[in-house]
């Protein structure tokens, strides 16, 4: 994707003094970026204040993230926002994560249109409240002639579930004779996942130092570099998105095979 570096330079110019952009090469940088974003609610607990100001101040991170990948190219962003599992919180909390998201993405929508950003959903939105899922109608109807960066939002998403459902979908083509069982392989599978037409994320951030997948993107994380900040997500910020790119350009990248030293 293009960037407008004079932009850039100037977005990164008041650098902390372990980091610059020109640690990066800009010509590396990865082109999907994917982020599990942890720690809202610890943040919020370290302050004394409610889990729920730990995802409002979320959101400002999120936004900062955007604008971020946009500034540096990305051709896609994805994040983990609300998990199959996240249902059993207080229904308290999925009660605000959902107003929050409904109200972020109608308070951003001028954001994606400036920034010519192409919104996409991973997972089952059907089961969402009917508020949130028209918002998000809406967010894929307005952006849907947008031809910059792509940003997925992983709402009411499993990875399991992801792939499980592939395999129903695939198995249905089957039966109605529309693919042959002999031709199915890794691109038939991947174009059954909600990331279909989606690049593989090149490197994955999580926050708040937990070592885990949490069922997030399996198939999709195959060969992907991983970076883990102890960073709560609301702290995160183009610095540490940096921090991140430098860690991941210092990687030597295999796929299995064997580098020439
Ligand atoms: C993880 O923190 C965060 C979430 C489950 C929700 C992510 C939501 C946001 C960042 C808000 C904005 C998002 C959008 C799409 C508008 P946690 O609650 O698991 O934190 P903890 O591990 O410290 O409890």
């Amino acid at each position: 994707m293009q960037r407008d570096e004079a932009l850039l330079r100037e977005y990164y110019a008041a650098a902390p003094a372990d980091i610059s952009l020109s640690d990066i090469d800009l010509e590396r940088v990865p082109s999907h970026v994917s982020i599990i974003m942890d720690g809202n609610g610890r943040w919020a607990q370290a302050r004394g204040l409610d889990r729920s100001k730990g995802h409002v101040a979320g959101v400002d991170a999120l936004r900062e993230t955007v604008t971020t990948s946009v500034r540096l190219g990305l051709d896609a962003l994805s994040v983990y926002a609300f998990s199959t599992e996240n249902w059993r919180r207080p229904q308290r909390e999925v009660d605000l994560l959902m107003h929050l998201f409904a109200t972020t993405l109608v308070k951003e929508l001028p954001l994606f249109h400036q920034e010519n950003v192409r919104l996409r959903f991973l997972g089952d939105l059907e089961a969402l409240p009917k508020k949130t899922y028209d918002v998000f109608q809406r967010g894929l109807d307005e952006t849907s002639g947008h031809t910059g960066m792509i940003f997925a939002l992983a709402v009411n998403y499993g990875s399991r579930a992801e792939i499980a459902r592939a395999c129903r979908q695939i198995a249905d083509e089957v039966a109605t004779g529309i693919i042959d069982a002999s031709a199915i392989d890794e691109q038939v599978v991947a174009e059954h996942l909600y990331t279909t037409g989606m690049p593989d994320p090149e490197l994955l951030i999580r926050t708040s130092g937990e070592l885990r997948l949490s069922n997030y993107l399996l198939w999709q994380l195959a060969y992907t570099e991983f970076y883990v900040t102890d960073m709560m997500w609301p702290d995160f910020n183009r610095w540490e998105f940096l921090r991140a790119v430098r860690a991941f350009q210092s990687r030597n990248r295999r796929f299995g095979g064997v580098v020439a030293s």
